[in-house]
């Protein structure tokens, strides 16, 4: 199949990943509520039409935190990528800036920020706070003296969200003989996915946290050690923590509230991503489209606004846009792209990306992305 929507990526990677990384990935949090929410409210929204304007030139080029973009769209941070195809997050991050967009390198993924930076663009750098403050002072140094330009405080997994589908799969919770029975089950039974990534893409270590994880280099039950080792006590004051070492921009990911995007403005922050992790987290919570106004309205003026959860086209992207978001980030449509078919799938769906935004702005009549706003919407 030539995969032409997000959805057709995502029904090539359920077909090349093991099932526990296919639902890893596609999953979110008890019954997948918000998960829903996020693509649902998203397609509810109705652009407006206008014709007959001169749109032979359209300009989908902006800038944000000192950076130009190609388009408002980045790759948002996604854990474990080298898990999806081998060195995952190098080749995202090579695709990335094929397409002049920003990629955002997790904290948990497999390469480390050395191994992504040496493989081309240093990425901006996504950021859990771990209970070893020493540790993670040592981990911003990597990150700044890799040449990061952006740091990503991603705030709302203190704990990480129950995940129905992960039990079931045996990526969370399967330790000892059963659980290497059903990896080993699962490697065998999809043997191209083996042999890209177990038999040539190793070390399936986390690169940037291993030295944190004191029983060796693996994480054989990965939520289990977030769990353990993420640092619940964490509050604005910690941002102080992270100004003693960080002097790049910081953007805070995980604000759904505005009263939390306010705080963000103090704590210093130059950007937040209106987030709820995918609805990963915690299920209930309202779509990301929907928080997005209220935390345009409250903090628009004092710092970059950007989104994620359920973009799935470039219509999408135009549609926050128009809600007032700088830009979008992109978590599950890169991670079934890497999993179908690596970096050149990840450039292709990029490339899908674009050609919907163009499209939506010549039928909205809007030539310059930068002027995108309420006018775009239909009621
Ligand atoms: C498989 C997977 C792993 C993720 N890992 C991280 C992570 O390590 N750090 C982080 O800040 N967000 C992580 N996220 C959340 C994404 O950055 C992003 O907020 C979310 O995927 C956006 O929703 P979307 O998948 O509908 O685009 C992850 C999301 C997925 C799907």
């Amino acid at each position: 199949m030539k995969p032409a929507s997000i959805m057709d990526y995502r029904e090539l990677a359920r077909r090349r990943l093991p099932p526990m990384f296919f639902e890893y990935i596609d999953g979110g949090a008890y019954a997948e509520v918000t998960l829903r929410r996020n693509v649902e409210d998203l397609e509810a929204i109705a652009l407006r039409q206008r014709v007959m304007r001169d749109m032979s030139v359209v300009d989908l080029s902006m800038e944000s935190l000192g950076q130009t973009w190609a388009m408002p769209v980045g790759l948002a941070p996604v854990g474990m990528a080298g898990m999806y195809a081998r060195r995952g997050e190098t080749q995202a991050s090579r695709a990335a800036a094929g397409a002049g967009v920003p990629f955002c390198l997790s904290t948990v993924g497999i390469c480390s920020v050395e191994e992504v930076a040496s493989a081309g663009t240093a990425p901006w750098f996504q950021l859990y706070m771990l209970k070893d403050r020493g540790y993670m002072r040592a981990l911003l140094e990597r990150a700044k003296a890799a040449g990061c330009p952006v740091l990503v405080f991603t705030v709302d997994l203190p704990v990480p969200g129950s995940r129905y589908r992960d039990v079931k799969s045996g990526f969370t919770g399967a330790t000892g003989l059963s659980g290497a029975a059903n990896t080993a089950w699962q490697g065998m039974t999809h043997p191209a996915w083996s042999w890209d990534v177990m038999l040539k893409g190793g070390p399936h270590t986390l690169g940037n946290v291993q030295g944190a994880i004191p029983d060796g280099r693996r994480v054989n039950d990965f939520l289990g050690w977030i769990a353990r080792n993420f640092d619940r006590s964490v509050t604005w004051k910690d941002i102080e923590f992270v100004r003693e070492v960080w002097d790049g921009p910081i953007v805070i990911k995980g604000i759904l509230d505005p009263e939390d995007a306010r705080a963000a403005v103090r704590a210093g922050a130059q950007g937040v991503v209106v987030s709820n992790h995918g609805g990963r987290q915690l299920d209930a919570v309202k779509s990301s489209i929907t928080a997005l106004p209220r935390i345009v309205d409250a903090v628009g003026s004092d710092l970059e606004v950007y989104m994620d959860g359920g973009v799935r086209s470039g219509l999408d992207v135009l549609k926050a846009l128009a809600l007032g978001a700088k830009a979008c980030f992109l978590g599950r449509p890169w991670a079934y792209a890497l999993g179908a078919g690596g970096e050149p799938m990840i450039s292709r769906m990029l490339g899908v990306i674009r050609s919907e935004i163009t499209t939506a702005m010549i039928l909205t009549g809007c030539n310059d992305i930068r002027t995108a706003g309420k006018a775009l919407l239909d009621g």
